[in-house]
């Protein structure tokens, strides 16, 4: 093994830096100007172990899908680093990015949708195949005996039938069309699959199917995972380490069992006391948080915690100072001023907003100070 391999397998197989992904709203009818943006992501940092699955959780708005379409590379991100595998993927040439894009691999909640109905579950499976072939950037060339031979192998290996691959998606059900979905992801062999509420469109059941394959194919190939879900449940069974995302920031980061036993964010508390609970006695006993109001609009600039209007926990201090994450224990971060070693919880909102104005002129001083040092 060399030196550069050694070291790739070392690191995380994907680190992402304060990833922002902001949509322009533009306003006038011939002479468009951009008045304001959409902060779908807003500086977001993780990363993902090769072998491991990362959960992203939160309401529907909160920029989950948004997180991984960016990281996907289907939009240009804002601002950030995204490295896959060594790659920088946001100043990449053509060429790595094709060749990023054929190890990050996704699935999509509603298979009909993402599926063209006019083509036949043996080209949807292929197509990838095919593209990479045309261009040269397989490992090995392919023949159309070993295509023919991959999506018989394909199919099979997700559970379909191969007499069927000459079928057209709306033949299939729900639960089948996902496996379709999840056989065209893995034909080019990918290091990672990127999956926006794979399961969140099927009945239960089938729920459990689809997730003990996708566990079952991440043993066999080794495969990594980027999941996405609103549905706590479904998040626990599949996840190693879970981020919780509340209006474009991860609020809390933590492995699966620390963050169910030990919810630290008021956000993840409140999301956790609203989910069902399969047993009767506790599900009538224990206590629900309610959170007032819905996700807001993610349109405005933040200079405070984003959950501050929804928090039932919330301090004068927090409506003026974005939390960083603190560290709780090894692995088990938590965007909230509740876990600073300063005591927050005194102060009177004059106090936090003196405070705050305070250490924007500290900052806009020394910038006007380093301005002066390069003139
Ligand atoms: N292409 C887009 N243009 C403008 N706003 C968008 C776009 N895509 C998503 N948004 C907005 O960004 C926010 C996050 O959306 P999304 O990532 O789909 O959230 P989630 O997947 O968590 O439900 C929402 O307010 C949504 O309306
Ligand atoms: S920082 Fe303050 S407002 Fe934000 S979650 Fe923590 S307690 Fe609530
Ligand atoms: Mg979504």
């Amino acid at each position: 093994m060399s030196d550069a391999t050694a070291m790739k397998e070392r690191q995380p197989l994907l680190v992402v830096k304060d990833l922002k992904q902001h949509f322009p709203i533009d306003a006038g009818l011939v002479f468009k100007k951009q008045v304001g943006a959409i902060r779908a992501v807003d500086g977001i940092s993780f990363s993902v172990n090769a072998g491991e699955t990362l959960g992203i959780v939160g309401e529907s708005g909160c920029g989950k899908s948004t997180s991984i379409r960016s990281i996907a590379q289907l939009y240009k991100p804002t601002s950030g680093s995204i490295v896959f595998n060594g790659t920088e993927l946001t100043t990449a040439s053509e060429k790595d990015l094709l060749l990023a894009r054929r190890d990050i691999q996704m699935i999509f909640q509603d298979p009909y949708a993402s599926l063209d109905p006019r083509m036949t579950v043996r080209s949807i499976i292929s197509e990838p195949l095919v593209i990479y072939n045309k261009r040269g950037l397989l490992d090995k060339p392919m023949s159309a005996i070993d295509i023919e031979t991959r999506v018989e192998e394909l199919m099979e290996r997700v559970g379909l039938n191969k007499a069927f691959k000459n079928r057209y998606p709306h033949e299939f059900s729900g639960g089948q069309r996902q496996r379709i979905g999840i056989a065209r992801a893995l034909a080019l062999s990918p290091k990672i699959i990127l999956a926006d509420e794979p399961v969140s469109a099927l009945d239960v059941s089938i729920q459990a199917q689809i997730l003990n394959l996708l566990t079952d194919l991440q043993k066999e190939m080794g495969l990594t995972y980027l999941f996405i879900a609103h549905d706590l449940a479904v998040i626990e069974y599949i996840s190693t380490r879970v981020a919780v995302m509340y209006l474009g920031k991860i609020v809390e980061l933590s492995k699966a069992e620390d963050l169910y036993m030990k919810p630290m964010h008021p956000y993840t508390r409140a999301l956790l006391s609203a989910a069902p609970i399969p047993d009767p006695k506790v599900e009538r006993t224990r206590q629900r948080i309610i959170l007032s109001g819905d996700v807001p609009s993610p349109d405005k600039e933040r200079t405070g915690c984003y959950f501050y209007d929804r928090c039932p926990n919330k301090m004068p201090w927090c409506s003026c100072h974005i939390p960083p994450m603190f560290k709780i224990s090894e692995g088990h971060e938590c965007a909230c001023w509740l876990y600073d070693s300063t005591d927050h919880a005194g102060q009177s909102m004059e106090e936090a907003e003196a405070d705050a104005l305070a250490s924007l002129r500290a900052k806009e001083t020394a910038g006007s100070d380093i301005g002066a040092e390069r003139k």
